[in-house]
Parts: C-alpha cells; sequence; structure tokens
C-alpha cells in the first residue's frame, strides 16, 4: 500500500472570530481576535493523519483564486498527496466564517463552492489512489453521489472505508450506511441517523444497535465528554470512558482530529482493538482542544502525551 489514509471531501478555509458571547439576531458586538485557518472536515481529518506521520492522500476540489493556491500549498508543506485535489474556475473554494465563545464552543457556517464540484468522474480517475489505500474516509460536505462513488470503488479493492456523516443532513441516503464498514457519528448525528434521542451512554448503546441494523459493520459514537460508545460484529457494546480536558480553549475541528487519528489506527494499527484505538483517538482530539484553531491545534506525533503507536 502506497497510502495509510485517503480521504475524499471538503477543503475550506476557515475564517474564525473569537467573542465573548455568541451574538443575538440584529446584534453587533466586538469580537476579541480574528483568525484565518486551513479547515473542512476532510481535509481536516487527513492532516491530522499526516500531522501523526500517516502516508496520506487527499481528494479534493477548490476554486481557482488565492484561498485555493493557499490551500493546496498547505496540503503540500504538509506530506499530503495532492495529485487529485483540482482546481476549478466554476467555484469559489469553500469557506467557514466560525465564532468560537469564551467557552471554546463554536458555531460554523460552511458555504462550500468548489467542493460541490467533485463528482464522480474525478473519483473514477481517481481509482489508482483508493487503491493503494489501506483507509478511505468520507464526511458529506461533498455530494452524497461523490461519496457513493467512492466507497464502490474502495469496496472493489477491499479497501476499508470509515464514513464520519458530518454535518448530517435529513436528505442523507440511507444506502451510504450499507456502503460503509464503519460509521462514525457524533451524537447529534446519531440523534438524526437514528430518529431518537442519543444523551445517555445507553441511549448511545441503542443507536449503535440501530446502526448496524441500517447496514454497517461497526458503530461508533463519539460523546464529547463521555468519550465514546463502540460496536462491531461480535456484539459487544462498550463504552469507552476518556479524561477530562484540562483546558478548553478551541473545540473547533475536534471531532476531525478523532476522525483522522482512527482512520490511521485502522491503517497501521490492525491489531489493537478497536476499543483502544477509539480511547487513543480520543487522547490526540481533546490535545487538539487545547490549542486555537483547527488543522494548527492538532498535535503532531512528537507532540503526543502518549504512546500512540505500539
Ligand atoms: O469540523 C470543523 C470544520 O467544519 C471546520 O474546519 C470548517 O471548515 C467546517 O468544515
Ligand atoms: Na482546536
Amino acid at each position: 500500500h502506497k497510502f495509510d489514509v485517503c480521504v475524499v471531501g471538503s477543503c475550506n478555509v476557515d475564517l474564525i472570530s473569537y467573542v465573548n458571547r455568541t451574538p443575538k439576531i440584529g446584534e453587533t458586538i466586538e469580537g476579541n481576535k480574528f483568525e484565518k485557518g486551513f479547515g473542512g472536515k476532510g481535509a481536516n481529518q487527513c492532516v491530522q493523519a499526516a500531522k501523526l506521520d500517516g502516508k496520506v492522500a487527499m481528494i479534493g476540489k477548490l476554486g481557482d483564486d488565492v484561498f485555493g493556491q493557499d490551500y493546496l500549498e498547505n496540503l503540500k508543506k504538509l506530506g499530503v498527496n495532492t495529485d487529485h485535489v483540482l482546481v476549478t474556475k466554476e467555484a469559489a473554494t469553500g469557506v467557514a466564517p466560525i465564532i468560537v465563545d469564551k467557552e471554546g464552543r463554536n458555531s460554523i457556517i460552511v458555504i462550500l463552492g468548489a467542493n460541490l464540484l467533485l463528482n464522480e468522474d474525478d473519483i473514477q480517475k481517481a481509482e489508482d489512489v483508493i487503491r493503494q489505500s489501506k483507509v478511505v474516509v468520507c464526511q458529506l460536505e461533498i455530494r452524497q453521489e461523490t461519496v457513493a462513488k467512492t466507497f464502490e470503488i474502495a469496496r472493489k479493492h477491499s479497501v476499508l472505508t470509515i464514513l464520519n456523516p458530518a454535518p448530517m443532513s435529513e436528505k442523507l441516503d440511507r444506502n451510504l450506511l450499507r456502503m460503509a464498514d464503519v460509521i462514525c457519528p457524533n451524537q447529534t448525528e446519531a440523534e438524526l441517523l437514528c430518529d431518537r434521542s442519543v444523551e445517555t451512554i445507553e441511549d448511545a448503546k441503542d443507536a449503535c444497535r440501530k446502526l448496524l441494523e441500517l447496514g454497517s459493520r461497526i458503530a461508533i459514537i463519539t460523546m464529547g465528554e463521555q468519550g465514546a460508545v463502540i460496536l462491531d460484529e461480535s456484539g459487544q457494546c462498550e463504552h469507552v470512558k476518556i479524561e477530562k480536558c484540562s483546558s478548553v480553549c478551541d473545540s473547533t475541528g475536534a471531532g476531525d482530529s478523532f476522525v483522522g487519528t482512527l482512520a490511521l489506527l485502522m491503517a497501521s494499527e490492525k491489531k489493537l482493538a478497536l476499543k483502544e484505538q477509539v480511547k487513543r483517538a480520543c487522547r490526540v482530539a481533546s490535545q487538539s482542544v487545547e490549542k486555537k484553531g483547527t488543522q494548527t491545534s492538532y498535535p503532531l506525533k512528537d507532540e503526543l502525551r502518549f504512546n500512540l503507536f505500539e
């Protein structure tokens, strides 16, 4: 295999405003700081895996503009294979205005632009990269048809697939759940997928069972401070607990840090139990919330306070 992880997904430029509190409708407030950064759920996951020394490839689409050029450079600098990061003149590079409050909580708007022009044809042309990867990951900031095509090609070559259904839409084609080996939603996404509330660990266990009924092989629901709940074909639902985060500065992109790390561990630490993989991915993600920004906050392998690999 040439790559541990291949991500087919979004690249957005994040425009982050740090504020004391989120403004009300019609209100103007003064912010404390503004920062521009590289984001997008797809690229975030890819970059986290790269920062942990994974061999990774990104498949996505940028606009033919300054944001797009900067973005491509950013990916290259991080050692990401960008042979299939395409540039279009038909739309602008995706952007995400983000508000982060005093507690480190965020609100995000995504204007997907060029991301939505990544099509089945582009994926077909990237078949070789997908075939040469151990794990392929998709999210929902690109067209569902593009995700379906990716999973179809991955399955043809027996490549493990992970679907992170974020942001979750009511229009989700449920067939995608059958096409992915691993489904990895957060609490609110799991609620929408399973059409039930997911507050307690018991709720999450039920939701995991439902997700397997809907067609995936492995379900992992991330539960914020409560850790995660997992279920695989063994039928044994487990709660993965985590230590409390020391200081929350900015939680933007923490979920992506988790998914990117998990994908890398599934690719390179196959012998590690799922529970342990999830636990380690939680620890990496919780290190990311201590710093500002998305990709810039992701820890490098050398910065980890524990051993990620055996
Ligand atoms: O998950 C965080 C990401 O969501 C941000 O980087 C933003 O670009 C949006 O895609
Ligand atoms: Na962060």
